[in-house]
């Protein structure tokens, strides 16, 4: 059982503190140049005022603790990278919005409580398989995200600025207001039935299928706001948390405060946070600062993972087995999740951890077209949820969540789904500066889909 009591017994990590990390050897993040320029900016941040709060954390880790034990489900999805430049109105009410509806598609098909962590408010920085890149004949510093460099593609722009770490604060802070502020008010969108785009699925292949499923969430909605509208928002009351990848941890470890009254340190500028599938080195600086946090942590893993070591780095981070505590997020691709999941599965077992078993079926599936475009293929991420699911049931354990990159803008960055949409149409509306995420209605498709796998695989 989960004690959210404010002497809950948690791990108290030995020899550590926010900023210990600095001892250990440090992959992906780049050489500030400006020492005093960063001390000064990482005194700023810390400073500065929480973007959330302790009791928000605890909250999410219980409800996490619940879905490890087959009570729920966890959907985590936004922008592979936020950038400071889409801090805007639209872009995040779309995200919101798809977030939300893609919920209310699980919570009415599954029938149990939907847990939404948006990769939102914080996810600006990026790990890159190369720390340089060649424009013009010149060799150039990699982008890492806004909250270290520009995306410009000049040299200057490319040098690791700390004044981003603020900028990245408020920028959070700003997005942060925005979806709190949404959601309390109620979130129109999500009430109205009109506001339900769902035509594009008529031309889903499987569309006899979820002609049902639609017309019944349909008739839910417009039952709800007109009978008991009160009701509806307490059923379905709109609550996200934020994500990001603990990747700047200067970032992460300037805003790692102790609150009165509450035993642990707590990252207070995300709900959770998420080590990257290249930052987990055991001995590296990055499991050493999240192995000092209360903050429920993501752990990537990709198919080079070791299993002798992904054991001892699951026990470093939650030695005291608590339930809620890790998100074991797989990302193996679809042609390697059948050799790679099952021996992880089984070793966990016999270990008795507890996990919260999320897919993310787009890392392991990227791929660049003839043109050179990265992209990924609705069917290749169909794929691997649908293999993950039967390898779950199969080895009689419980897949609790996804974890996806998506916007709820028109995009055109993945190929596939329902509206067929082809490598030639790539170049319509392809906008990330990273991966290529599921545009509105790739990622309301996925969501029936997953219901409809969950249901195969846990449903009454
Ligand atoms: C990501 O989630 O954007 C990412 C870089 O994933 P991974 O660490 O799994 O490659
Ligand atoms: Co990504």
């Amino acid at each position: 059982m989960q004690n959210d009591s404010p002497t809950a017994n948690i791990a108290e990590p030995k020899n550590w503190s926010p900023d210990s990390w600095k001892e250990f050897p440090v992959k992906q993040l780049p050489q500030y140049p400006d020492q005093n320029a960063l001390d000064e900016a990482y005194r700023e941040l810390s400073e500065l005022p929480p973007l959330i709060t302790s009791w928000e954390v605890r909250a999410l880790k219980k409800k996490l603790a619940d879905i490890a034990a087959g009570k729920g489900f966890l959907l985590q999805g936004g922008d592979c990278a936020e950038t400071f430049a889409d801090c805007k109105s639209p872009k995040i009410v779309n995200l919101l919005k798809v977030l939300l509806q893609m919920s209310f598609i699980m919570i009415h098909e599954m029938g149990i409580p939907v847990t939404r962590v948006g990769r939102i408010a914080g996810q600006y920085a990026k790990p890159r398989s190369r720390d340089y890149e060649i424009v013009d004949g010149e060799k150039i510093p990699n982008y890492r995200g806004d909250l270290i460099n520009s995306i410009a593609p000049v040299r200057d722009e490319r040098i690791a600025d700390p004044g981003r770490l603020i900028e990245g604060y408020h920028k959070s802070a700003l997005t942060l207001n925005f979806l709190r502020a949404l959601s309390d008010e109620g979130f129109a969108d999500l009430h109205h039935p009109e506001y339900w785009e769902l035509d594009f699925m008529k031309q889903n292949s499987y569309y006899q299928e979820y002609e049902a499923m639609v017309n019944s969430i349909l008739k839910a909605v417009s039952f709800m706001e007109t009978i008991a509208p009160n009701q509806f928002d307490t059923v379905q009351k709109v609550n996200i948390y934020t994500s990001h990848e603990g990747l700047n941890l200067y970032y992460d470890s300037a805003q790692t405060r102790q609150v009165p009254r509450r035993k642990g340190w707590y990252n207070l500028s995300g709900h959770m946070v998420w080590l990257g599938n290249r930052t987990r080195d055991i001995d590296g600086a990055h499991v050493e600062y999240l192995r000092g946090i209360v903050n429920p942590i993501g752990i990537k893993i990709g198919p080079d993972y070791d299993i002798k070591e992904t054991i001892n780095l699951i026990e470093k981070l939650n030695p005291i087995h608590e339930a809620g505590k890790i998100v074991l997020i797989t990302r193996f691709g679809v042609d390697q999740v059948e050799a790679g999941l099952p021996p992880l599965i089984k070793r966990l077992k016999k270990e008795g951890m507890p996990v919260v078993w999320s897919c993310d079926p787009m890392h392991g599936n990227t791929f660049a077209t003839d043109k050179n475009i990265k992209t990924r293929n609705f069917d290749d991420i169909l794929g691997e949820i649908r293999k993950t699911f039967a390898i779950h049931r199969s080895e009689g354990s419980y897949l609790g969540g996804i974890h996806l990159e998506l916007t709820g803008d028109n995009v055109t960055e993945c190929v596939g789904g329902a509206r067929g949409l082809h490598e030639g149409e790539l170049h319509h509306n392809y906008k990330t500066y990273c991966d290529p995420r599921l545009n509105y209605q790739q990622s309301l498709e996925l969501a029936f889909m997953i219901a409809k796998e969950w249901n195969e695989s846990y449903g009454a």
